[in-house]
């Protein structure tokens, strides 16, 4: 069947793809340790759940206006001002059916064909697809792990030209954890100060941070914030990844634009989610720093254990809760009388063999790597780190 040609430039998202795999054979009853997983393995509060119960039992469950319920918009625009200290009004809010929907109306109201915008590798796999998916060209600068996976402001200035609509930061980083510093954060505001393209800042990892200070580009260069287009959601802080709640705050135009393509796409987020996403706002803090300081000891437990793995090396993240092994010192090791190979052949001889799901680094523009998750249970990861322990003593 002839299928539309933008889709040419799409890949099927592996870390999907790698978890199906693994649900399948748990399905089968094999033992698999899940390591592929981008959701808290925690449940979504109970006084969350309850704003939902009351919402349908009062029959809150019509449509609501695109943009989402006034008194979470609201919600929305306290928790920027008292969070971030970054002031937009309620109609420079956009509720979505999750960051992902945020990030994708961002650029499908912002490209035209042939626009760029740049992406900074290793990157959230859906960045460069999102992109190409509005007509737009993905312009990848990568960075390096002896930097902290911070940008090279000469590298971003290289690559602005007069097609450049915007630049994507990610801190804390999908998949590296990694976090800007303040440093960091000037340099890229300096870099881009004199370009008129945006910057969109996905904030989804915000509260989900080890070391160091939450900063958003906005605090360090209060001048850009007219230019700057916040997304966030409420699935990884609140663990509410099936509720599907995002947001998006940004120039008055560019919301309104994203909003008529919400109007004629998916209209409004789910209007009890919606409920349930001002209880989660407004409700206590405590259920998140239990969350972060259980996935801090995970983090702790499972990156020192992979060091501890001949030719494994991982770089402690700061924030997030992904662990970004670099296993390059595998390539050259033999496994069943054949080099291991690459981080694509890692992963595939590690669910297979040693029922382990790890995603290959390739398509997070991380060759060499592979991404492994810590958001399940201690026990669990042991058992993960013995499985990767069999691994590397079978090579030779
Ligand atoms: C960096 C990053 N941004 C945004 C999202 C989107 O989150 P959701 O659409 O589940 O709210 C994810 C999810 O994995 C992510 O890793």
């Amino acid at each position: 069947m002839k299928l539309a040609r933008r889709l040419q430039a799409i890949k099927p998202s592996a870390t999907l793809a790698l978890n199906a795999r693994a649900k399948a054979l748990a399905a089968q009853g094999v033992d698999v340790v899940v390591l592929a997983a981008g959701e808290p393995d925690f449940d979504t509060p109970d006084f969350v759940k309850q704003a939902a119960i009351d919402a349908m039992k009062g029959g809150f469950t019509k449509y609501t206006a695109t943009s989402g319920i006034p008194e979470l918009r609201e919600a929305i625009r306290q928790k920027l001002e008292k969070d971030n200290a970054l002031k937009f009004a309620a109609d420079q809010i956009l509720v979505t059916a999750g960051g992902k929907q945020g990030l994708y109306n961002t650029f499908q109201a912002l490209l035209d064909e042939g626009d760029e915008v740049i992406v900074f590798a290793p990157y959230w796999v859906s960045y460069p697809d999102m992109v190409h998916l509005a007509g737009g060209r993905p312009v990848i600068i990568p960075t390096r792990e002896e930097d902290g996976f911070a940008p090279d402001p000469e590298a971003i200035r290289r690559a602005l030209t007069p097609r450049t609509r915007a630049i994507i930061l990610n801190s804390p980083a999908n998949p590296t954890g990694a976090v800007y510093s303040r440093a960091t954060l000037e340099r890229i505001a300096d870099a881009v100060r004199g370009h008129d393209c945006l910057i969109v800042s996905d904030d989804m990892y915000e509260k989900l941070l080890y070391e160091g200070q939450f900063l958003n580009l906005g605090n360090v260069a209060p001048d850009l914030i007219p230019r700057l287009v916040v997304s966030n959601g409420l699935s990884k802080s609140y663990a509410m990844t099936g509720w599907r709640i995002g947001y998006v705050a940004g120039p008055k135009p560019l919301i309104a634009a994203m909003t008529m393509v919400q109007d004629q796409s998916t209209s409004n987020a789910s209007s009890i989610a919606q409920k349930a996403a001002v209880a989660a706002l407004q409700g206590p803090s405590d259920t998140i720093s239990a969350m972060v300081a259980e996935y801090k000891a995970r983090r702790d437990l499972f990156v020192n254990g992979l060091n501890a793995l001949e030719g494994v090396r991982c770089r402690m993240p700061e924030g997030a809760f992904y662990a970004l092994a670099d296993v390059r010192g595998l390539a050259q090791r033999r496994y069943k009388g054949a080099p291991v190979g690459d981080s694509m052949r890692i992963s595939e001889i590690l669910l297979d063999d040693f029922r382990v799901a790890a995603v290959p680094g390739d398509p997070f523009g991380a060759p060499g790597y592979v991404r492994m998750s810590f958001v399940t249970s201690r026990e669990v990861l042991r058992k993960g780190l013995a499985r990767l322990g069999e691994f590397v003593a079978a090579l030779s």
